[in-house]
């Protein structure tokens, strides 16, 4: 395993691991001096692209996207989210993880779990490339948002699909929207870091996509903390802009050749 991934994987137990998404490089750089681990999530979908969910997100857009952000990291680890239908069966899924690892420069991709794909861990691993689980309510395989984890059915499977996925060798592990007393339980019973979003603050670290808790998504359910409100700040720069163009303050001498 890659020095810095197995840095990632000492501070569970020790302190809590910070994490949120980039999809460009002014937000690498600077969540890059706040950060363990960042990552270029298919949430672009939505938050960059304004598409209703991340169904049709490409290889093209996960790469360029990619690119951006590890070219302005120096210390967090990058992992890049694997499309929706790019690891369907493990032939497209090696290929297609390949050209991101290789491509971006990442440090670790991340899949979804459908309840079926562990053997694809498995042989991403064995190929090198170090990979993120992902469980709860994972919007790859879901049309409708629900938090999962409250019938016994779904807790015995949580459990069994984030221990599945640590035996086949990922590092870490995504717990989306899972009912609190389970994501204790699971990040009890495994020793592999989760990282929670909408799952307490029972599991070794935290995601947001940052997008959403600064305030510029307009999608803030309950599971999200608005730390900024930079629609205001954008807003309130765009109305000086356009004052000051109808006032023909702007462009003034300052700005002129
Ligand atoms: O795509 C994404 O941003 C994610 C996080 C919400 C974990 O998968």
């Amino acid at each position: 395993m890659r020095k810095k991934i197995l840095e990632i994987q000492k501070i569970k137990n020790k302190r809590p691991l910070v994490c949120l998404t980039a999809y460009s490089k002014p937000f690498a750089k600077i969540l890059d001096k706040y950060c363990d681990l960042v990552l270029v999530g298919d949430s672009l979908a939505t938050a960059m692209y304004g598409m209703n969910n991340t169904h049709l997100v490409s290889m093209e857009m996960m790469i360029q996207h990619a690119i951006s952000v590890t070219s302005n990291l120096k210390n967090a680890v990058c992992v890049v989210d694997m499309p929706a239908n790019s690891y369907n069966n493990i032939k497209q899924a090696k290929k297609n993880a390949n050209l991101i690892f290789k491509k971006t420069k990442c440090d670790a991709v991340k899949i979804e779990c459908n309840g079926k794909n562990f053997d694809i861990i498995k042989c991403f691993v064995e190929m090198g490339i170090p990979v993120m689980g992902h469980i709860g309510f994972t919007p790859q395989y879901y049309k409708k948002f629900k938090v999962q984890g409250f019938n016994k059915k779904d807790h015995i499977k949580l459990l069994d699909q984030a221990k599945k996925i640590e035996k086949a060798g990922a590092f870490s592990i995504v717990l989306e929207c899972i009912k609190g007393s389970l994501s204790k339980e699971i990040t009890k019973s495994i020793k592999i870091p989760t990282i929670g979003i909408g799952a307490s603050n029972h599991c070794d670290g935290q995601i947001l996509v940052t997008d959403d808790m600064l305030g510029l998504s307009g999608f803030y359910p309950r599971f999200v903390k608005k730390f900024a409100k930079l629609d205001n700040i954008i807003e309130n720069g765009i109305q000086k802009y356009k004052k000051a163009v109808l006032n023909k303050k702007f462009p003034s001498r300052k700005n002129t050749f």
